[in-house]
Protein backbone atom coordinates (compact mmCIF):
# COMPACT_ATOMS: atom_id res chain seq x y z
CA UNK A 1 0.00 0.00 0.00
CA UNK A 2 1.57 3.15 -1.32
CA UNK A 3 0.45 6.59 -0.14
CA UNK A 4 0.44 10.21 -1.14
CA UNK A 5 2.70 11.47 1.83
CA UNK A 6 3.84 14.67 3.14
CA UNK A 7 7.25 14.61 1.49
CA UNK A 8 5.73 14.99 -1.83
CA UNK A 9 4.47 17.91 -1.45
CA UNK A 10 7.03 20.87 -2.93
CA UNK A 11 6.54 24.14 -1.78
CA UNK A 12 4.13 24.67 1.08
CA UNK A 13 5.72 28.14 1.85
CA UNK A 14 2.51 30.45 3.00
CA UNK A 15 0.04 27.61 1.71
CA UNK A 16 -2.58 26.88 3.60
CA UNK A 17 -2.68 23.75 4.95
CA UNK A 18 -5.64 22.09 6.93
CA UNK A 19 -4.44 19.35 9.09
CA UNK A 20 -7.05 16.23 10.31
CA UNK A 21 -5.58 15.04 13.64
CA UNK A 22 -7.18 12.99 16.15
CA UNK A 23 -6.85 14.77 19.60
CA UNK A 24 -9.88 13.05 20.85
CA UNK A 25 -7.77 12.81 24.16
CA UNK A 26 -9.25 11.86 27.82
CA UNK A 27 -9.69 15.02 29.30
CA UNK A 28 -10.49 15.39 33.25
CA UNK A 29 -11.39 18.63 34.97
CA UNK A 30 -10.80 20.70 32.16
CA UNK A 31 -7.01 18.78 31.52
CA UNK A 32 -6.34 16.09 28.88
CA UNK A 33 -5.29 13.28 30.72
CA UNK A 34 -3.33 11.20 28.16
CA UNK A 35 -1.84 13.35 25.30
CA UNK A 36 -0.21 10.39 23.31
CA UNK A 37 -2.11 11.29 20.21
CA UNK A 38 -1.41 15.08 20.58
CA UNK A 39 2.00 13.84 20.75
CA UNK A 40 1.62 11.72 17.56
CA UNK A 41 0.96 14.84 15.57
CA UNK A 42 4.07 17.03 16.67
CA UNK A 43 6.05 16.05 14.00
CA UNK A 44 3.88 16.58 11.10
CA UNK A 45 2.97 20.29 12.72
CA UNK A 46 6.84 20.36 13.35
CA UNK A 47 7.48 20.34 9.65
CA UNK A 48 4.88 22.80 8.41
CA UNK A 49 6.10 24.70 11.42
CA UNK A 50 9.56 24.50 9.08
CA UNK A 51 8.11 24.86 5.51
CA UNK A 52 6.57 27.94 6.69
CA UNK A 53 3.33 26.63 6.20
CA UNK A 54 -0.07 27.98 7.52
CA UNK A 55 -1.48 25.61 9.78
CA UNK A 56 -5.43 24.49 10.32
CA UNK A 57 -5.67 22.11 12.87
CA UNK A 58 -8.99 20.19 12.78
CA UNK A 59 -10.59 17.15 14.80
CA UNK A 60 -13.36 16.11 16.53
CA UNK A 61 -13.43 15.10 20.50
CA UNK A 62 -16.02 13.10 21.97
CA UNK A 63 -19.52 12.50 21.26
CA UNK A 64 -21.45 15.89 21.02
CA UNK A 65 -24.05 13.97 18.35
CA UNK A 66 -23.98 17.07 16.31
CA UNK A 67 -24.68 19.97 18.76
CA UNK A 68 -22.25 22.66 20.11
CA UNK A 69 -21.38 21.51 23.69
CA UNK A 70 -18.66 23.07 25.49
CA UNK A 71 -18.52 19.69 27.65
CA UNK A 72 -16.48 18.46 23.96
CA UNK A 73 -14.61 21.96 23.52
CA UNK A 74 -11.10 21.19 22.24
CA UNK A 75 -10.02 24.10 24.08
CA UNK A 76 -8.25 21.87 26.96
CA UNK A 77 -6.28 20.28 24.00
CA UNK A 78 -5.24 23.80 22.54
CA UNK A 79 -3.39 24.36 26.24
CA UNK A 80 -2.34 21.18 25.94
CA UNK A 81 -0.85 21.66 22.62
CA UNK A 82 0.57 24.64 23.88
CA UNK A 83 2.88 23.26 26.24
CA UNK A 84 4.06 20.41 24.04
CA UNK A 85 4.92 22.86 21.09
CA UNK A 86 6.47 24.87 23.37
CA UNK A 87 8.90 22.25 24.53
CA UNK A 88 9.73 22.00 20.83
CA UNK A 89 10.61 25.07 20.07
CA UNK A 90 12.11 26.15 22.91
CA UNK A 91 14.96 23.46 22.04
CA UNK A 92 14.99 25.55 18.76
CA UNK A 93 14.91 28.63 20.92
CA UNK A 94 12.02 31.12 19.67
CA UNK A 95 8.55 31.42 19.64
CA UNK A 96 7.23 31.08 23.20
CA UNK A 97 6.12 33.01 26.02
CA UNK A 98 5.98 32.37 29.67
CA UNK A 99 6.39 29.36 30.67
CA UNK A 100 4.49 27.08 28.26
CA UNK A 101 2.33 29.31 25.88
CA UNK A 102 3.35 28.73 22.53
CA UNK A 103 3.14 32.52 21.07
CA UNK A 104 2.37 30.90 17.47
CA UNK A 105 -0.78 28.84 17.99
CA UNK A 106 -4.31 30.47 18.16
CA UNK A 107 -7.87 28.27 18.97
CA UNK A 108 -10.99 29.56 17.73
CA UNK A 109 -14.24 28.27 18.86
CA UNK A 110 -15.77 27.55 15.51
CA UNK A 111 -14.86 24.90 12.71
CA UNK A 112 -16.46 26.73 9.66
CA UNK A 113 -17.59 30.04 8.34
CA UNK A 114 -16.97 33.57 7.93
CA UNK A 115 -15.63 33.99 10.94
CA UNK A 116 -13.09 31.10 10.82
CA UNK A 117 -11.86 32.32 7.03
CA UNK A 118 -11.52 35.47 8.49
CA UNK A 119 -9.02 34.91 10.98
CA UNK A 120 -7.30 32.01 8.82
CA UNK A 121 -6.93 35.26 6.19
CA UNK A 122 -4.53 36.98 9.01
CA UNK A 123 -2.30 34.25 10.14
CA UNK A 124 1.48 34.32 8.54
CA UNK A 125 3.48 31.37 7.57
CA UNK A 126 4.61 28.85 10.12
CA UNK A 127 1.31 29.94 12.30
CA UNK A 128 -1.29 27.31 13.59
CA UNK A 129 -4.61 27.40 14.43
CA UNK A 130 -6.65 25.08 16.20
CA UNK A 131 -10.35 24.74 15.29
CA UNK A 132 -13.31 23.74 17.38
CA UNK A 133 -14.87 20.38 17.69
CA UNK A 134 -15.81 19.56 14.52
CA UNK A 135 -18.88 16.75 15.59
CA UNK A 136 -20.65 20.53 17.02
CA UNK A 137 -21.79 19.87 13.01
CA UNK A 138 -23.93 17.51 12.14
CA UNK A 139 -22.42 17.18 8.87
CA UNK A 140 -19.30 15.98 10.06
CA UNK A 141 -20.27 12.09 11.48
CA UNK A 142 -22.93 12.16 8.36
CA UNK A 143 -19.81 12.45 5.68
CA UNK A 144 -21.99 15.50 4.42
CA UNK A 145 -20.64 17.01 1.19
CA UNK A 146 -21.79 20.55 1.37
CA UNK A 147 -19.93 20.48 5.65
CA UNK A 148 -16.78 18.91 3.64
CA UNK A 149 -16.56 22.13 1.11
CA UNK A 150 -17.14 23.98 3.94
CA UNK A 151 -14.28 22.98 5.59
CA UNK A 152 -11.98 22.65 2.30
CA UNK A 153 -12.59 26.78 1.86
CA UNK A 154 -10.20 27.25 4.40
CA UNK A 155 -7.05 25.93 2.74
CA UNK A 156 -5.01 24.69 -0.08
CA UNK A 157 -4.02 21.45 0.80
CA UNK A 158 -5.33 18.52 3.19
CA UNK A 159 -3.17 16.71 4.94
CA UNK A 160 -4.41 13.40 7.16
CA UNK A 161 -2.45 12.38 10.60
CA UNK A 162 -5.13 10.92 12.05
CA UNK A 163 -4.90 6.74 11.57
CA UNK A 164 -7.06 6.52 14.95
CA UNK A 165 -10.39 7.90 12.83
CA UNK A 166 -9.45 6.65 9.33
CA UNK A 167 -12.44 3.63 9.90
CA UNK A 168 -15.37 6.30 10.12
CA UNK A 169 -16.39 7.84 6.94
CA UNK A 170 -16.88 11.31 7.88
CA UNK A 171 -16.52 14.60 6.27
CA UNK A 172 -13.13 15.72 7.73
CA UNK A 173 -11.63 11.89 6.98
CA UNK A 174 -13.60 11.17 3.28
CA UNK A 175 -15.62 13.71 1.71
CA UNK A 176 -12.90 16.27 2.06
CA UNK A 177 -10.57 14.35 -0.31
CA UNK A 178 -13.27 15.30 -3.04
CA UNK A 179 -12.59 18.73 -2.55
CA UNK A 180 -8.43 19.22 -2.33
CA UNK A 181 -5.90 17.64 -3.06
CA UNK A 182 -4.43 15.34 -0.20
CA UNK A 183 -1.82 13.51 1.34
CA UNK A 184 -0.75 11.75 4.50
CA UNK A 185 0.82 13.23 7.59
CA UNK A 186 3.83 11.12 9.22
CA UNK A 187 2.14 9.77 12.35
CA UNK A 188 -0.44 8.75 9.90
CA UNK A 189 2.50 6.79 7.68
CA UNK A 190 4.27 5.13 10.57
CA UNK A 191 0.90 3.65 11.48
CA UNK A 192 0.22 1.87 8.16
CA UNK A 193 4.09 0.76 7.43
CA UNK A 194 4.00 -1.27 10.99
CA UNK A 195 0.52 -2.61 10.19
CA UNK A 196 1.30 -3.33 6.40
CA UNK A 197 4.75 -4.45 7.75
CA UNK A 198 2.33 -7.85 10.06
CA UNK A 199 -0.28 -8.21 7.63
CA UNK A 200 1.96 -8.77 4.57
CA UNK A 201 5.36 -9.91 5.86
CA UNK A 202 5.38 -10.94 9.56
CA UNK A 203 8.57 -12.70 10.75
CA UNK A 204 7.65 -15.89 11.90
CA UNK A 205 6.81 -16.96 14.98
CA UNK A 206 4.11 -14.24 14.85
CA UNK A 207 1.72 -14.44 17.71
CA UNK A 208 -1.37 -12.69 18.12
CA UNK A 209 -2.52 -11.65 21.82
CA UNK A 210 -6.35 -10.56 22.15
CA UNK A 211 -7.98 -9.38 24.77
CA UNK A 212 -10.79 -7.05 25.72
CA UNK A 213 -14.88 -7.57 26.27
CA UNK A 214 -16.64 -8.00 23.27
CA UNK A 215 -15.90 -10.79 20.74
CA UNK A 216 -17.96 -9.02 18.22
CA UNK A 217 -15.80 -6.78 17.87
CA UNK A 218 -13.08 -8.80 17.59
CA UNK A 219 -14.17 -11.61 15.13
CA UNK A 220 -12.89 -10.29 11.94
CA UNK A 221 -9.66 -9.29 13.08
CA UNK A 222 -8.87 -12.54 14.41
CA UNK A 223 -10.07 -14.63 11.57
CA UNK A 224 -7.81 -12.47 8.99
CA UNK A 225 -4.88 -12.66 11.46
CA UNK A 226 -5.55 -16.18 11.88
CA UNK A 227 -4.43 -16.57 8.17
CA UNK A 228 -1.05 -14.83 8.31
CA UNK A 229 -0.04 -15.81 12.34
CA UNK A 230 0.96 -18.80 13.75
CA UNK A 231 -0.66 -18.51 17.99
CA UNK A 232 -3.55 -16.41 18.78
CA UNK A 233 -4.15 -16.60 21.90
CA UNK A 234 -7.27 -15.46 23.65
CA UNK A 235 -7.91 -13.36 26.76
CA UNK A 236 -10.00 -11.33 29.15
CA UNK A 237 -13.60 -11.54 28.43
CA UNK A 238 -13.32 -12.64 24.78
CA UNK A 239 -12.20 -15.77 26.03
CA UNK A 240 -15.72 -16.58 27.87
CA UNK A 241 -17.21 -17.30 24.62
CA UNK A 242 -15.10 -19.86 23.69
CA UNK A 243 -14.69 -21.44 26.96
CA UNK A 244 -18.82 -21.46 27.35
CA UNK A 245 -18.52 -23.35 23.68
CA UNK A 246 -16.07 -25.73 25.50
CA UNK A 247 -18.72 -26.46 28.11
CA UNK A 248 -16.67 -25.00 30.69
CA UNK A 249 -18.87 -23.01 33.80
CA UNK A 250 -18.43 -19.45 33.46
CA UNK A 251 -20.53 -18.57 36.05
CA UNK A 252 -22.18 -15.08 34.81
CA UNK A 253 -19.27 -13.96 33.20
CA UNK A 254 -19.95 -11.71 30.46
CA UNK A 255 -20.00 -13.58 27.09
CA UNK A 256 -22.55 -12.71 23.90
CA UNK A 257 -25.04 -15.44 22.87
CA UNK A 258 -25.11 -14.51 19.41
CA UNK A 259 -21.65 -14.82 18.75
CA UNK A 260 -21.57 -18.67 19.67
CA UNK A 261 -21.91 -19.84 16.86
CA UNK A 262 -18.70 -18.05 14.44
CA UNK A 263 -17.07 -18.35 17.61
CA UNK A 264 -17.39 -22.78 17.84
CA UNK A 265 -16.20 -22.38 14.08
CA UNK A 266 -13.20 -20.52 15.02
CA UNK A 267 -12.93 -22.92 18.08
CA UNK A 268 -11.94 -25.71 15.16
CA UNK A 269 -8.61 -23.42 14.09
CA UNK A 270 -5.77 -25.23 16.17
CA UNK A 271 -3.87 -21.50 16.41
CA UNK A 272 -6.47 -20.67 19.01
CA UNK A 273 -4.87 -20.84 21.87
CA UNK A 274 -7.40 -20.95 25.44
CA UNK A 275 -6.59 -20.26 28.84
CA UNK A 276 -5.72 -22.92 31.10
CA UNK A 277 -7.18 -21.32 34.39
CA UNK A 278 -9.27 -17.96 35.04
CA UNK A 279 -8.96 -15.83 38.84
CA UNK A 280 -12.79 -15.54 39.56
CA UNK A 281 -14.78 -12.83 41.71
CA UNK A 282 -17.99 -14.86 43.20
CA UNK A 283 -19.13 -17.77 45.03
CA UNK A 284 -21.01 -20.74 43.98
CA UNK A 285 -22.00 -20.65 40.71
CA UNK A 286 -22.97 -16.84 41.06
CA UNK A 287 -18.69 -16.26 39.73
CA UNK A 288 -17.49 -13.76 37.13
CA UNK A 289 -13.94 -14.36 35.31
CA UNK A 290 -11.58 -11.33 36.03
CA UNK A 291 -8.54 -12.67 35.07
CA UNK A 292 -6.63 -15.06 33.52
CA UNK A 293 -4.49 -17.51 36.12
CA UNK A 294 -1.03 -18.88 36.47
CA UNK A 295 -0.94 -21.57 33.97
CA UNK A 296 -2.35 -19.33 31.34
CA UNK A 297 0.01 -16.83 32.31
CA UNK A 298 2.72 -19.62 31.63
CA UNK A 299 1.19 -21.00 28.22
CA UNK A 300 1.03 -17.36 26.84
CA UNK A 301 5.04 -16.53 28.09
CA UNK A 302 5.89 -19.68 26.40
CA UNK A 303 4.69 -18.22 22.74
CA UNK A 304 5.43 -14.58 23.68
CA UNK A 305 8.95 -15.23 24.72
CA UNK A 306 10.35 -16.36 21.46
CA UNK A 307 7.82 -15.07 19.12
CA UNK A 308 9.44 -12.84 16.36
CA UNK A 309 6.19 -10.19 15.71
CA UNK A 310 3.54 -9.78 18.34
CA UNK A 311 0.36 -8.39 18.55
CA UNK A 312 -1.33 -6.99 21.42
CA UNK A 313 -4.89 -5.52 21.75
CA UNK A 314 -7.60 -5.58 24.68
CA UNK A 315 -6.08 -5.96 28.29
CA UNK A 316 -6.68 -9.73 29.49
CA UNK A 317 -8.97 -9.30 32.50
CA UNK A 318 -10.46 -6.77 34.89
CA UNK A 319 -7.27 -4.83 35.15
CA UNK A 320 -8.88 -1.63 36.89
CA UNK A 321 -8.80 -3.64 40.16
CA UNK A 322 -6.45 -5.53 41.89
CA UNK A 323 -5.69 -8.44 41.83
CA UNK A 324 -7.29 -9.29 38.44
CA UNK A 325 -4.66 -6.71 36.99
CA UNK A 326 -2.24 -9.36 37.42
CA UNK A 327 -2.58 -11.44 34.10
CA UNK A 328 -2.46 -8.04 32.11
CA UNK A 329 0.62 -6.87 33.77
CA UNK A 330 2.43 -10.44 33.17
CA UNK A 331 1.84 -9.52 29.65
CA UNK A 332 3.34 -6.28 29.82
CA UNK A 333 6.44 -7.89 31.43
CA UNK A 334 6.77 -10.54 29.08
CA UNK A 335 6.78 -8.09 26.14
CA UNK A 336 8.90 -5.77 27.63
CA UNK A 337 11.49 -8.62 27.69
CA UNK A 338 11.59 -9.77 24.58
CA UNK A 339 13.70 -6.83 22.94
CA UNK A 340 13.83 -8.99 19.56
CA UNK A 341 10.38 -9.28 18.23
CA UNK A 342 8.68 -6.17 16.74
CA UNK A 343 5.76 -5.55 18.48
CA UNK A 344 2.52 -3.90 17.79
CA UNK A 345 -0.07 -2.51 20.21
CA UNK A 346 -3.44 -0.94 20.31
CA UNK A 347 -6.47 -0.10 21.94
CA UNK A 348 -6.64 2.47 24.46
CA UNK A 349 -7.03 0.64 27.44
CA UNK A 350 -4.15 -1.94 26.39
CA UNK A 351 -1.88 1.20 26.29
CA UNK A 352 -2.74 2.74 29.25
CA UNK A 353 -1.76 -0.16 30.82
CA UNK A 354 1.34 -0.75 29.15
CA UNK A 355 2.18 2.60 29.84
CA UNK A 356 1.08 3.02 33.51
CA UNK A 357 3.30 -0.39 34.25
CA UNK A 358 6.50 0.08 32.23
CA UNK A 359 6.67 3.69 33.84
CA UNK A 360 6.19 1.93 37.29
CA UNK A 361 8.73 -0.40 36.37
CA UNK A 362 10.72 2.64 35.32
CA UNK A 363 11.42 0.65 32.17
CA UNK A 364 11.72 2.64 29.01
CA UNK A 365 9.61 1.31 25.76
CA UNK A 366 12.50 0.72 23.56
CA UNK A 367 12.16 1.05 19.44
CA UNK A 368 11.22 -2.66 18.82
CA UNK A 369 7.73 -1.27 20.22
CA UNK A 370 5.07 0.75 18.12
CA UNK A 371 2.41 2.11 19.95
CA UNK A 372 -0.81 2.70 17.65
CA UNK A 373 -2.83 5.28 18.10
CA UNK A 374 -5.63 3.34 16.56
CA UNK A 375 -8.59 1.68 18.58
CA UNK A 376 -11.31 0.87 16.54
CA UNK A 377 -8.95 1.81 13.45
CA UNK A 378 -6.22 -0.61 14.28
CA UNK A 379 -8.45 -3.68 14.57
CA UNK A 380 -10.55 -2.39 10.97
CA UNK A 381 -6.94 -2.44 9.54
CA UNK A 382 -6.30 -5.66 10.70
CA UNK A 383 -9.10 -7.70 8.92
CA UNK A 384 -7.51 -6.23 5.91
CA UNK A 385 -10.33 -3.25 5.02
CA UNK A 386 -9.32 -0.38 3.19
CA UNK A 387 -10.33 2.51 5.47
CA UNK A 388 -12.29 5.15 4.28
CA UNK A 389 -9.98 7.72 5.34
CA UNK A 390 -6.80 5.74 3.74
CA UNK A 391 -8.57 5.35 0.32
CA UNK A 392 -8.31 8.90 -0.80
CA UNK A 393 -4.70 9.19 0.16
CA UNK A 394 -3.83 5.54 -2.03
CA UNK A 395 -1.25 7.03 -4.66
C1 LIG B 1 -11.13 6.81 18.77
O1 LIG B 1 -11.01 7.29 19.91
O2 LIG B 1 -11.08 5.59 18.54
C2 LIG B 1 -11.24 7.75 17.61
O3 LIG B 1 -11.00 9.07 18.01
C3 LIG B 1 -12.60 7.64 16.97
O4 LIG B 1 -13.57 8.08 17.86
P1 LIG B 1 -15.07 7.55 17.73
O5 LIG B 1 -15.07 6.11 18.13
O6 LIG B 1 -15.88 8.43 18.64
O7 LIG B 1 -15.48 7.71 16.28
Amino acid sequence: MKLKTIKEIKNLKGKRVLVRVDFNCPIKNGRVIDDTRIQASLETIKYLIQQKAIIILISHLGDPKGKKNLKYSLKPVYKNLSARLCERIRSSQRGCSGKSKAKNLKFINDCVGGKVKKEIATMRPGEIILLENLRFYVGEEKNDLKFAKQLSELADLYINDAFSVCHRAHASVSAISRYLPVCAGFSLIKEIENLNQVLTKPTHPFVVLMGGIKISTKIKPIKNLAKKADQILIGGALANNFLKIKGINIGVSFYEPAMLGVTRKLLKNKKIILPLDTKIKGNGDNFRIFDMGPKTVALFQKYLKTAKTIVWNGPMGFFEEKPFDQGTREMVRIILNNRKAKIIIGGGETIAAFKNQSANWRIKIKNNIFISTGGGAMLEFLEGKILPGIKPLIN
